[in-house]
């Protein structure tokens, strides 16, 4: 599910996450690890002001796991709780229940002081498109998850999934737009994959894409393809044309099919696991 966004459409969702945002006491934010800066949108401080926070650095299983750690760190330093996440495997979800009673700690000390019991943290699921929202509420929700119904106050359509006694989520999560305006940004969360490809030149793409594992993770893509890695990026990509057998009906290398399949190797990372960006 891509999105194109344009004012109107920020408008309405920047209002309704307002709304929503009332009734939370916890936002759980998730990125890509791979870009966790780049995945964030703008004015999540900003929406999100007077709320405990999770920053969640999901597909870390694809990401560069020392660049993980120092994002951790970073935001952690920054007072955010940090857990990083595979969301497609359950095996990580309890640590996560842990880490939200720990991130809300003090209200949950407060509501003990004041004699309130078994009032649930309420939580919130937030981020751009394609970071994997869904999939972390599909498998931190669980099967066992049963849904509260409508309640005042709540966006209409949104429920609660009392998840247990302790935490409920709205069961829908908050998108959110990505910083698209800034070049940087746009570029990186295309080479991710979480911006809509029509609008891309794949070709462009995919020698940016050669550049960046060149200069970071050099001889990976030698190792990968088993080519002689260069400078020369176009040369990268016809000899990677010529290795992987792209030709084209008329018998000529065909660059743009060796660059599509560089690209969907690289986003699967099969190449190797890459972080794009690092805390600064
Ligand atoms: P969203 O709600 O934030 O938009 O994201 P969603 O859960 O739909 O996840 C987007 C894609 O990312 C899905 O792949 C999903 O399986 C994958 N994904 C989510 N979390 C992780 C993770 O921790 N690690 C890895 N490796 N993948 C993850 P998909 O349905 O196959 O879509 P696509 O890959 O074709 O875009």
């Amino acid at each position: 599910m891509q999105f194109q966004w344009y004012p109107g459409h920020m408008t309405k969702t920047k209002r309704e996450m307002q709304e929503d945002i009332k009734l939370i006491d916890l936002v759980i934010e998730v990125t890509d690890a791979r870009i966790p800066m780049s995945s964030r949108n703008p004015d999540i401080d900003n929406l999100a002001k007077n709320k405990y926070r999770l920053i969640l650095l999901n597909k870390a299983d694809l990401a560069d796991r020392k660049k993980t750690s120092l994002w951790n760190e970073y935001y952690k330093n920054k007072g955010y709780y940090v857990v990083e996440l595979d969301a497609r495997v359950n095996k990580g979800m309890k640590n996560i229940q842990d880490v939200i009673l720990s991130a809300c700690s003090e209200k949950i000390e407060r509501d003990r002081k004041r004699g309130i019991k078994n009032r649930p943290i309420r939580a919130m699921v937030v981020g751009i498109p394609n970071v994997g929202k869904s999939t972390f509420i599909n498998s931190f929700a669980g099967k066992a998850a049963a849904k509260t119904g409508n309640k005042p106050g709540v966006t209409k359509g949104k429920q609660w999934i009392r998840l247990n006694k302790q935490v409920e989520l709205l069961d829908t999560p908050g998108i959110l737009w990505p910083k698209f305006e800034d070049q940087e940004v746009g570029l990186k969360l295309a080479s991710v994959g979480s911006m809509n490809d029509e609008i891309l030149n794949k070709d462009e793409l995919a020698v940016e894409i050669l550049k960046f594992l060149h200069k970071e993770y050099t001889g990976k893509v030698a190792e990968r393809f088993d080519v002689e890695e260069t400078d020369d990026m176009t040369a990268l990509l016809m000899s990677i044309a010529r290795v992987r057998n792209c030709i084209s009906k008329g018998g000529e290398l065909d660059y743009s099919k060796a660059a599509a399949l560089i690209i969907d190797e690289f986003r699967a990372g099969k190449i190797c696991k890459f972080t794009m960006e690092v805390p600064m």
